[in-house]
């Protein structure tokens, strides 16, 4: 079974249609990076799945578990706070909670669920998933004393704290000096050899070829390709894949 199932979603904002009836699948332990142009529909693919927006049509079901369907959209705000749980999230910006250490951001929202219950191992996974990130000397920063760098790898461990099914970045380095974009992508590449399931959206093309398994091509809110991330990226077939890609690949 697959983990995701994503099925015709589409979502318009006032005349235009934004997405226009997006299908993919994606398998537990498998890294997908969603590529294409400004404008494409990406970030609102990503909004749509996190339940940050709701869908106007189609289904997202994970671990053929039904979480959307846009016949009977629930808008309850507690169930969609529920149902996002299945969903990671890292953004461009970091959106650090400024007032609490690295380690309060990572553990503050389990311990919240939680209700009190198991403090401790929440503190001992947090450190744990801030040490894989590189970041066991951080873990009492507050974030204006981390570089963006470091920034990005405490709202990764972050959304790794909540353990969701799919964790998904939207262009999590563009935010950052190319320095220390390597070292983003080099903990976002040590998560995908552990295979955590992830969806990324990069502007990387080399990254999205080399550490996903699976790419995704959106235009003009389609998914017009669909393959094997080095195949796609490397040889695509079509056109307006080729096009895009000319010049952003070496
Ligand atoms: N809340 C909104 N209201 C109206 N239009 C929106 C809204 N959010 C996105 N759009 C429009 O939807 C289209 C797709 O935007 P989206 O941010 O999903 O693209 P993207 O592929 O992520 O682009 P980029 O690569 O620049 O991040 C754009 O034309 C954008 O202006
Ligand atoms: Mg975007």
């Amino acid at each position: 079974m697959p983990i995701l199932e994503v099925r015709n979603i589409k979502k318009k904002f006032e005349n235009t249609q934004v997405l226009k009836g997006i299908s993919f699948d994606m398998e537990e332990g498998e890294t997908i990076s969603i590529i294409g142009s400004s404008g494409s529909g990406k970030t609102t693919l990503l909004r749509c799945l996190n339940f940050l927006e709701t869908a106007d049509e189609g289904t997202i079901t994970v671990r053929g578990q039904k979480l959307f369907d846009g016949q009977h959209p629930v808008t309850n705000e507690k169930e969609k706070r529920k149902m996002r749980l299945h969903f990671g999230l890292v953004f461009q910006q970091f959106n650090l909670f400024p007032q609490y250490t690295a380690l309060e951001n990572v553990t503050l929202a389990p311990l919240l669920a939680a209700e009190g219950s198991g403090k401790s191992d929440i503190i001992e996974n947090g450190k744990r998933l801030l040490d894989q990130m590189g970041l066991s000397d951080r873990m009492y920063n507050y974030p204006h004393q981390l570089s963006g760098g470091q920034q990005q790898r405490v709202a990764i461990a972050r959304a790794l704290a909540l353990k969701p099914d799919i964790l998904c970045f939207d262009e999590p380095t563009s935010a950052l000096d190319p320095e220390l974009t390597g070292e983003v992508l080099k903990v976002i590449k040590q998560l995908a050899d552990k295979k955590t399931t992830m969806i990324i959206v990069t502007h990387e093309m080399a990254f999205a070829r080399d550490v996903a398994d699976k790419a995704i091509f959106m235009d003009d809110g389609v998914v017009l390709e669909q393959g094997p991330a080095f195949e796609l990226i490397n040889n695509p077939e079509q056109e307006r894949t080729k096009q895009f890609l000319s010049g952003l690949i070496k």
